[in-house]
């Protein structure tokens, strides 16, 4: 089975780096537009830092245009929500139609944009709460454990062999039978956690604060009454516990959106709360909380 990973970021390496240490052999695809650390076909040594071990792994970087693209049975699409298209589009006709994409991002939105261009490729989606920092362009450090989700959207399912290789290989990871409630409930830990860890400026555990505790309860109730419009089985309580156990599991860390806003990067914000309340405005509702977070950190975002 060849597994390709386009975008070598910090949660790209991280996954390469697993799924190499359970001797899958992965090939890296860089973003186009993104300078290559190696020419095309050249191996390219990669460095995790786990706790006091450092470890070095060399893989196959491919050009956008490799005949190699063909060879592949899964695409893993680590790059920015608000990349995918742009980073996918390009390289669909250049796979084979069996090649099954696999999408994993913070947010919600690509796979329904995508949806008429895939002609029936399968999709599936993923949701990783593991954490890394990127050092260099080819150095990690991981910052956190967590779960990892992964489950079938659209098209054939995915083999037994290539679910077990994933699991196998992906520490902490699970198969998801209702991937899109997956996705909702990471959804409800972003859009509560992102935009008020950037507004504020603080790590995720100062929302433990009481003072946060009344937006949070808005947050999570605005996106309840769009999830119910979609068919979305979630709970408030379920909901609201969820959040606050990342809250205090991940209280050390600053969020994605944190990062990005610090270092003078575009937000995710779009498939977060923006998502929400592009849903919502489908069915008539409007969402007061979540549209202010959009505004704020839109305010925030780099010009250009
Ligand atoms: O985007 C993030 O930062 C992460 O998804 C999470 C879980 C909020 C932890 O910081």
């Amino acid at each position: 089975m060849q597994i390709g990973i386009l975008g070598v970021g910090a949660i790209g390496q991280l996954l390469a780096q697993q799924l190499a240490a359970a001797g899958l052999e992965p090939w890296l695809l860089p973003r186009a537009n993104t300078p290559p650390l190696a020419e095309q076909g050249e191996e390219q040594v990669y460095t995790l830092e786990l706790g006091d071990q450092s470890l070095q792994t060399s893989f196959l970087c491919l050009a956008q245009d490799s005949s190699k693209l063909k060879q592949l049975d899964l695409l893993l699409v680590t790059v920015k929500a608000y990349q995918v298209e742009a980073a996918l589009e390009p390289l669909l006709p250049k796979l084979h139609p069996d090649c099954r994409i696999l999408l994993l991002h913070n947010g919600l939105g690509p796979h329904q944009s995508l949806a008429a261009k895939l002609n029936g490729r399968p999709l599936s989606l993923g949701t990783t709460s593991q954490a890394a920092l990127k050092l260099s362009s080819n150095h990690i450090r991981q910052t956190g454990r967590g779960l990892t989700q992964i489950g079938d959207l659209s098209g054939a399912p995915t083999p037994e062999a290539m679910k077990t290789a994933l699991l196998n290989a992906i520490p902490g990871s699970q198969w998801s039978d209702a991937i899109l409630e997956a996705l909702w409930q990471k959804l409800a830990v972003n859009a509560v956690i992102n935009p008020l860890t950037a507004i504020h400026r603080v790590n995720n555990g100062a929302l433990a604060a009481p003072e946060f505790e009344g937006t949070i309860c808005a947050i999570l109730d605005e996106l309840l009454q769009v999830a119910k419009q979609e068919g979305i089985a979630l709970t408030f309580d379920a909901l609201h516990a969820r959040v606050k156990e990342v809250i205090r599991l991940t209280a050390a860390n600053y969020s994605s959106m944190y990062q990005d806003l610090k270092h003078g990067r575009k937000t995710e914000i779009d498939y977060i709360n923006g998502y929400l309340q592009q849903r919502a405005e489908q069915y008539g509702l409007t969402l007061p909380i979540n549209s202010e977070l959009v505004a704020q950190i839109k305010a925030l975002e780099p010009r250009n």
